[in-house]
């Protein structure tokens, strides 16, 4: 209990987070820490031993007889030249407090030390990482300098590379590590945000089977949220589901006494004679029941669709054709009106798909265009090859739809106030059907104004369809 309790808190986000800044603030501190300490130790004078006042004696020696074979090159020239003297010698001017040396590669603090301290005879200095004996007089081309010579002290509790390096590589060094560490550490922090994200946009776009099964196993408040997620998912699975299986079942259900009702009427219609107004009123319930068929089997059939229990009959066949045909059908309705269609249709074209499912659903675009055309107009059916992609375009040169009503035209049961009007019929399912029958061909639908007229602009329905791969391409 009281384990499981401390395991609770410990893989809570907001106590990951806070150990995590933590450790990392502290690392950071004790780097820091350790690299000033490194300039801020206090010097160590003593006094000169006897072997190091001899170095120091000889080393002067050698300095003039350097200098007095090398009179016209400048100082620092003849101190790096001067091989038969050890690497980390300095001297300074006295009046001037100028420096020259045969080495750059020391701490800074060695020039700020030899020009600060004035000291009459040589004594040892310790700084941290280095040893300074010095100062000790030589007199070159008649000046007088003080000569220093510093040797770097290996420090046993630092490894030897750590010493080695310059100073500007060890700043650099603490802030990779502390960025590598806090890049790990909000990598974890993202990673399960960023699929939460995905898995959040995916059921938004409808796939509703989506779920997080990495995330049943998390204690903390991401894994909650995971959780909460998968939670949401199934429920919204399920109401779906249910909604769609209700509206499936409600228009299965009216089919039989639809049925029967048309079956009643064909009978009226043979036993009565010669009632002209008995006649009129037959043939409304016969119009309105057709109509009332006719709206129950595209509700039936969305619903299959939507609930993927539509059986896809599955075929290559040629798409060009398809169209071809079905602009034939749509030129003879379309006459009526005075409508001519205009074709622009990339000849053979194979699509594998249902071939039916998609001749239905390129057919309602067409009436739709057909219907909402006004007379003495025209209509153009395209069909291209895009990025491999094969795109049908139909525009018309109708009233085309509200821009802000554009995309709701693809959802079920939806027309305009205009499209309710009138008294051409329609359910509003036509274009649901069809954009679900796109869908289930991995493809896309929308629809967007033909011209930015104001009167009668017309419409555009665009499809793409994924390109077969034996389809020629152009
Ligand atoms: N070419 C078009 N021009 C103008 N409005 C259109 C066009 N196509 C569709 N619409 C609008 O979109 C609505 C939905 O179209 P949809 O095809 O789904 O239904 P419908 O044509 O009214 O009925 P049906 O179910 O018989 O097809 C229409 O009612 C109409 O308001
Ligand atoms: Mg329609």
């Amino acid at each position: 209990m009281f384990l499981n309790r401390l395991k609770a808190t410990f893989s809570s986000l907001k106590v990951k987070i806070f150990l995590g800044f933590w450790i990392i603030a502290i690392i950071t501190m004790s780097i820091t820490q350790w690299v000033t300490e490194q300039y801020n130790e206090n010097e160590k004078i003593i006094e000169i031993t006897k072997a190091d006042q001899l170095h120091l004696q000889l080393t002067a020696k050698k300095l003039v007889r350097n200098f007095s074979k090398e009179k016209l090159r400048p100082i620092d020239g003849v101190l790096i030249r001067s091989r038969n003297i050890p690497r980390g010698i300095w001297l300074k001017d006295p009046k001037t407090n100028r420096l020259h040396s045969n080495t750059a590669q020391l701490p800074f603090r060695i020039p700020r030390t030899i020009k600060e301290l004035e000291f009459s005879h040589a004594v040892d200095i310790t700084i941290p990482g280095y040893n300074l004996i010095g100062p000790q007089e030589v007199v070159i081309r008649d000046k007088t300098y003080h000569l220093f010579i510093g040797k770097i002290i290996q420090r046993k509790d630092i490894p030897q590379f750590l010493q080695q390096m310059p100073d500007g590589l060890r700043v650099f060094m603490v802030l990779v590590i502390t960025g590598m560490l806090c890049w790990v550490l909000s990598w974890y922090l993202i990673r399960p945000l960023k699929k939460l994200t995905s898995a959040t946009k995916l059921i938004g776009k409808g796939e509703l089977a989506t779920r997080l099964p990495e995330f049943e196993n998390r204690f903390d408040e991401v894994g909650q949220l995971g959780q909460a997620l998968n939670g949401m998912a199934d429920k919204l699975e399920h109401s779906i589901a249910a909604q769609q299986r209700l509206l499936g079942d409600i228009s299965h259900e009216l089919r039989s006494p639809l049925t029967r009702m048309q079956l009643s009427l064909s009978m009226i219609e043979k036993v009565q004679h010669n009632n002209p107004t008995l006649d009129k009123y037959i043939v409304r319930v016969a119009t309105e029941t057709s109509r009332l068929d006719n709206m129950i089997s595209q509700a039936l059939q969305l619903s299959r669709l939507e609930s993927q229990l539509q059986q896809m009959h599955n075929s290559t066949f040629n798409l060009s054709s398809l169209l071809e045909s079905l602009i034939d059908d749509a030129q003879f309705v379309g006459n009526e009106k005075s409508i001519s269609i205009k074709a622009d249709i990339i000849e053979n074209i194979k699509f594998f798909g249902d071939h039916q499912l998609l001749s239905s659903a390129i057919e309602n675009i067409l009436n739709n265009a057909l219907r909402y055309s006004i007379n003495d107009s025209q209509i153009s059916v395209s069909l291209k090859l895009k990025n491999h992609k094969i795109r049908i375009i139909i525009c018309d040169q109708g009233p085309g739809v509200d821009v802000k009503y554009i995309k709701d035209i693809f959802k079920p049961f939806f027309r305009t106030s205009e499209a309710r009007d009138r008294i051409s019929g329609g359910t509003g399912l036509g274009l649901a059907i069809a954009s679900r029958a796109i869908h289930c061909h991995q493809g896309h639908i929308y629809a967007k104004l033909a011209t930015t007229s104001n009167e009668n602009p017309g419409l555009c329905v665009i499809m793409t369809l994924p390109q077969a791969t034996d389809t020629p391409s152009s």
